[in-house]
């Protein structure tokens, strides 16, 4: 008798525990941490909370997605380590920052391949391009999406700025890329791989002279102010590839994930959609303010760059391979 009533007792508290957790998970909907390393009012700033509007209106209750901006969970330097320990799931760091992780990536970093953003677009939604989404899942990330920033363009602490020799021996903070890195060696310059949130000090302290990066990015860290120059080259570019744990991805609820693909997918039109207007906007900001100049280039100008950057594309193809960068090639065709 005892021991059949000790035995209801052990049943009706399981029940209880079971019910208790099933209002739990009901209660508690999934927290999803989303970290980037830029202003809200840039493109990647704009596709992340997009992102999290949308996921929360189709998964009502079940997800709770939290974005951290400017580097305030974590910076450069963190958020890929995070992301692998499960500290943050979803990241998009710039094409220019996984090439610990693939080599292929580095693609996006050579110079002057792509001729504008329509191209990098296109190349993006090839087969090739849409391959190396999946290219780092033995390394625990999976590809989401491609996130459209744009074209880079170069600024210094200088008068001078319209050929490669005006900025021979100079110091240049670089993302943490070994294409970016080759690039400023080819022109005679001095790169420093530095985290995104430490360039602004880095600039103003004149630790670096100068730096590479889009309007927006320019605009939105206030480069423009603790710059000279800013000459309008559209050498390279920088877009972005949104990645998360593939682990955690795959552990997802279905209807969570698939959820979640659907608001990534709309996310991903807003912030492309997007890109191209803000850039556009931070440009003429920078034009209208008038603290640092903007040098507009004649195409022989241009052709030296071209020509300055060249030999870095030998450099790496044997890493990124022949054949990719002649699909790459191919999307400036169309
Ligand atoms: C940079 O480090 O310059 C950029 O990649 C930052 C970003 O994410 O746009």
């Amino acid at each position: 008798m005892k021991h059949t009533a000790s035995k209801l007792f052990t049943a009706l508290g399981a029940a209880v525990a079971l019910s208790f957790s099933a209002s739990a998970l009901a209660q508690n909907p999934i927290v999803i941490k989303f970290s980037h390393v830029v202003a809200e009012s840039t493109p990647k700033g704009q596709g992340a909370l997009k992102f999290k509007e949308v996921a929360e209106q189709l998964l009502p209750g079940k997800v709770d997605v939290q974005v951290f901006p400017n580097s305030q969970l974590f910076g450069d330097a963190k958020e890929m380590e995070a992301l692998l320990l499960g500290d943050v799931h979803i990241i998009a760091p710039s094409l220019s920052k996984f090439d610990r992780y693939t080599k292929k990536i580095q693609i996006f970093d050579l110079p002057f391949l792509f001729d504008d953003m329509d191209a990098v677009d296109r190349f993006q939604q090839s087969d090739a391009g849409k391959s190396l989404l999946d290219s780092m899942q033995n390394r625990g990330l999976q590809g989401l999406a491609y996130w459209h920033n744009g074209m880079k363009q170069l600024s210094t602490n200088k008068d001078e700025l319209t050929r490669p020799e005006h900025v021979k021996g100079l110091k240049f903070r670089i993302q943490a890329s070994d294409v970016l890195e080759e690039q400023f060696r080819a022109l005679g310059a001095n790169p420093q791989k530095l985290a995104f949130a430490e360039v602004y000090q880095a600039l103003q302290t004149g630790v670096v002279d100068g730096q590479e990066n889009t309007w927006s990015n320019i605009y939105s860290q206030k480069f423009h102010e603790v710059q000279k120059t800013i000459a309008n080259t559209n050498h390279g570019v920088i877009d972005y590839m949104v990645v998360t744990n593939a682990q955690w991805w795959e552990g997802l609820p279905e209807d969570v994930r698939t959820g979640l693909q659907q608001a990534m997918e709309e996310a991903t039109k807003h912030a492309n959609g997007l890109a191209a207007e803000l850039n556009e906007r931070d440009r003429k900001r920078i034009l209208e303010e008038n603290k640092a100049r903007v040098q507009e280039l004649s195409r022989e100008d241009i052709a030296a760059w071209r020509k300055a950057m060249e030999p870095v594309w030998a450099k790496f193809e044997g890493d990124i391979g022949a054949d990719l960068i002649q699909s790459a090639l191919s999307a400036n065709e169309q």
